[in-house]
């Protein structure tokens, strides 16, 4: 038996209202686990100084211990007390926090977050969301909050309650329901330590990062990126947000038996003879395809079919991120 299969709690999940924040605070000054809302997707929470509750965060996503933690903080004040900013880094929370952005920063002395949680790097990642009801736990409890996305490793990311109620019911402590997330994809994450660096595309669109840069990021080689030894994001591995069923891109014709995600308007042929179609966005909006990727990924999924066909999609604006991640879930594993 795995040490995952161990694991045996009582998930129980809450309106995120004001009852409920005390309680997902409780939970975290406990040593607990509770999965709160952001703006990007639903974060798996712990204390980011407790050791021992980080490593049941491991244990309860099954995710390997050499990757690393986003550490969630209310405010600026208190990311500086965790990485050491430079005109840069100060630049880009200026415009971006709160908000879809993560900053990867050299650890400031005296840095709180546990070192399970920063995988032994001396860098770390930090975030300041904007959603009200992670501010409102942020301020709760006090400290700071590690969180990834509250799925299982290597499943797609929930934006939904019931999305993490299927993946870790009985697994955590405590769901805050707070309704379905606005961007739907993960921050954007920039390494500030040298030179600025997109390490994953993401809710802020590169291109208004750039903008405040006043020149281009600095990309990782897709190698380097996707190495499984020392990548520069250790998350970014190639086969990630992973359904079972095989994801098949850039598809001009649909197979029988396939499903489809569809974005804008579908003249695919073949398409009505489709096991089933979901469409990100029939107007063709990337920033409403992004807020159903998930989701809709889960269902094609649910629906049993063998393959999903996935129509192109623009790579401008959250087009990016959503590229990336159905790249990843298209990976070969
Ligand atoms: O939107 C988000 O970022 C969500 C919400 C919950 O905040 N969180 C999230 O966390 O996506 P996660 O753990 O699924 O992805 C975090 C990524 C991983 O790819 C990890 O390797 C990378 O951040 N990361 C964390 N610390 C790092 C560091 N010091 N250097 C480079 N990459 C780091
Ligand atoms: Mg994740």
């Amino acid at each position: 038996m795995s040490a995952t299969d161990t694991i045996a709690v009582t998930t129980t999940i809450l309106p995120a209202d004001a009852p409920g924040l005390a309680a997902a605070a409780a939970v975290f000054a406990r040593g607990g686990l509770v999965a709160f809302p952001t703006e990007t997707v639903y974060g798996l929470g712990a204390d980011a100084a407790d050791a021992a509750a980080i490593a049941r965060l491991y244990q309860a996503k099954g995710r390997p211990a050499f990757n690393p933690l986003i550490a969630h903080v209310a405010d600026l004040a208190a990311a500086r007390r965790i990485g050491r900013f430079d005109a840069t880094a100060e630049r880009f929370a200026a415009a971006f926090w709160p908000g879809p952005l993560t900053l990867v920063l050299p650890q400031a002395d005296g840095c709180p977050v546990a070192d399970l949680a920063t995988a032994g790097l001396d860098t770390v990642a930090i975030r300041v969301p904007a959603h009200p009801v992670a501010r409102a736990l942020l301020a709760a409890f006090g400290g700071a909050v590690v969180a990834p996305s509250a799925n299982i490793s290597g499943h797609v990311s929930p934006t939904t309650a019931a999305h993490v109620a299927a993946d870790l019911a009985g697994r955590i402590d405590l769901i805050l329901d707070g309704g379905p997330v606005e961007v739907g994809v993960e921050s954007t994450i920039v390494g500030c330590f040298g030179e600025p660096t997109l390490l994953r595309p993401g809710g802020v669109p590169s291109e208004a990062i750039e903008a405040v840069l006043g020149r281009p990021l600095a990309r990782p080689a897709a190698a380097e990126a996707h190495a499984s030894e020392q990548p520069l994001a250790p998350g970014m591995l190639a086969s990630h947000y992973a359904p079972r069923a095989t994801v098949r891109l850039d598809a001009s014709a649909v197979a029988p038996g396939e499903a489809v995600l569809a974005f804008g308007p579908v003249t695919l042929p073949g398409a009505s003879d489709a096991a089933a179609i979901l469409n990100l966005s029939p107007s063709g909006d990337p920033a409403e395809a992004a807020t159903h990727l998930f989701g809709y990924l889960r269902s094609l999924d649910a629906s049993g079919a063998r393959s999903i066909a996935v129509m192109p999609i623009p790579h401008d604006g959250l087009g990016e991120a959503i590229n990336d991640r159905l790249r990843r879930a298209a990976a070969p594993r």
